[in-house]
């Protein structure tokens, strides 16, 4: 306390504090979806309108967040998949206290702190193979790094991916999405190649050609939840390794204990990626990061001399939040078994609602591993459903999942996603320290919504013509 503090006898409740959030957000919190409409994509608040998304949070825990009324939102979606310990878990809420109240000399650029190497140390105990890690801000740069990396350790300039594989939306990651959505119009981008998801003819034919630095995939690709063929990654690492190529795998949304294993790699025994790619959960939501793991060649090569020893860096790179952060995410993760759990839980909703695909006509597929599982709807049998599916169908795929996902928020307060423009697939990925009680919430929901869009009810059939003219209306 300073001198003036010491001396000032204004009541402690009348002193102003010079920026005050609790005042702001108290004052001008209802003006939200006004101030997104004005100044940021004008487009969220609209789309949120439509959908009857457009509600006002106010408070998280855990796995459940709360509207001004007080009613609780069961989130089956973790913040597109960042809130792998759900919100605002105590362990790391008081790491980020203690790392601020620490007045730490963080980022002068010119030293080594220790919290970076401490979080790499931890984080490579899970993958023994790799030996380095680089500090990014997001998945998108944690792919960007990787990208780089391959092309300069290979000398070659090619990437190949697969088709409908989503690795971040900055140009580099853009140059590997394989949706045509995202990239039109955003052209020239990297000359990389896409090739079927599983296509093992496919990649040799592209490797033959002797270009080609890497290949990055995802082990469950996010858009529309699907899973490599069995046996794919240890036959594509072969074949890489034989044409002097590196192995990326993008584990942006998978790792961190997503699939019942640590990285979802790690399913298939004998599995090596040169480069491994991590960002949302690692830092339990709180602080943007991202991190890219690989061998020691791979650096040394990057990094080969001291003048290159920036060729590569972030400002915001390794700050002091995010590494304590990653490093109370791990603890947790190691404590509260957090990758047994999510594997326990994952087979217990995915089992509940698998056993639901015999009994309505348009669910088709319950698929995915741990946490991180795809439900897809399809053509039903009866004609009656038949011409409600069709009219869906010609206005725009992906409107029925759209369908299912409305009630489930309106009427249950559970919040999911359609996985991806034009799929009739929504997709579960909830923090993954969820339990039998909001499994049953979600399967008792689910099988609520399916039996009125089976049952003929009227309600969601109409929701869906109002989806159809919309989606006619936007063409
Ligand atoms: C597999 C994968 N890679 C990369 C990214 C991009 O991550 P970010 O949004 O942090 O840039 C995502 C985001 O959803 C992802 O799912």
């Amino acid at each position: 306390m300073n001198k003036a503090e010491e001396h000032d006898d204004t009541p402690e409740t009348a002193r102003r504090k010079p920026f005050d959030l609790g005042r702001l957000l108290a004052e001008r919190g209802a003006e939200r979806y006004e101030l997104y409409t004005r100044h940021l994509n004008h487009q969220l608040p609209r789309m949120l309108r439509t959908i009857g998304f457009d509600r006002v949070y106010e408070r998280a825990e855990g796995a459940y967040f709360w509207d001004e009324d007080g009613n609780d939102y069961l989130d089956m979606l973790a913040g597109f998949g960042v809130m792998g310990l759900g919100r605002h878990h105590p362990v790391v809420r008081e790491a980020l206290h203690d790392v601020l109240d620490a007045s730490l000399a963080d980022l002068t650029r010119f030293d080594c702190p220790p919290l970076p190497g401490l979080l790499a140390e931890k984080l490579l105990a899970h993958s023994p193979h790799l030996d380095r890690v680089f500090f990014g801000n997001s998945g998108t740069e944690a792919v960007e790094t990787a990208l780089k990396f391959a092309r300069y350790a290979t000398g070659r300039p090619r990437v190949l991916y697969c088709a409908h594989a989503f690795h971040g939306l900055t140009a580099g990651s853009l140059s590997v999405n394989g949706e045509a959505g995202f990239r039109d119009g955003f052209a020239p981008l990297l000359p990389d190649t896409a090739v079927p998801l599983g296509d093992l003819g496919a990649l040799e034919r592209e490797l033959a050609r002797g270009d080609v630095a890497a290949f990055v995939v995802e082990p469950i690709q996010g858009k529309g939840v699907h899973e490599t063929p069995p046996g794919f990654l240890r036959a594509a690492q072969e074949l890489l390794r034989r044409k002097g190529a590196l192995l990326i795998v993008d584990e942006v949304q998978t790792g961190l204990g997503r699939t019942g294993d640590f990285y979802a790699y790690q399913h298939e025994p004998g599995v090596e990626p040169d480069l491994v790619c991590v960002a949302k959960a690692l830092s339990g939501g709180y602080v943007p990061v991202g991190a890219t793991l690989g061998k020691d060649w791979i650096f040394k090569k990057v990094y080969s001399s001291m003048d290159r020893v920036l060729v590569h860096s972030a400002s915001f790179g390794s700050n002091a939040q995010a590494m304590a952060a990653g490093l109370a995410v791990l603890s947790v993760m190691e404590d509260e078994g957090i990758v047994a759990r999510a594997r326990a839980t994952g087979d217990l909703l995915r089992s509940r609602l698998a056993a639901l695909v015999d009994r309505y006509e348009l669910l088709h597929e319950v698929r995915g591993r741990g946490l991180m599982i795809g439900v897809e709807f399809g053509r039903p049998e009866s004609l009656k459903l038949r011409g409600r599916w069709a009219m869906l169908q010609a206005a725009r795929k992906g409107l029925f999942a759209q369908m299912v996902v409305v009630p489930l928020l309106q009427k249950h307060r559970i919040l999911t996603q359609v996985s991806g423009d034009h799929l009739e697939v929504i997709k579960l990925i909830p923090p993954l320290i969820i339990g039998e009680r909001e499994v049953d919430r979600f399967v008792e929901a689910f099988t609520a919504v399916m039996d009125d869009a089976h049952g003929g009810g009227g309600l969601m059939w109409d929701f869906g013509r109002t989806l159809v003219k919309q989606a006619v209306a936007n063409r």
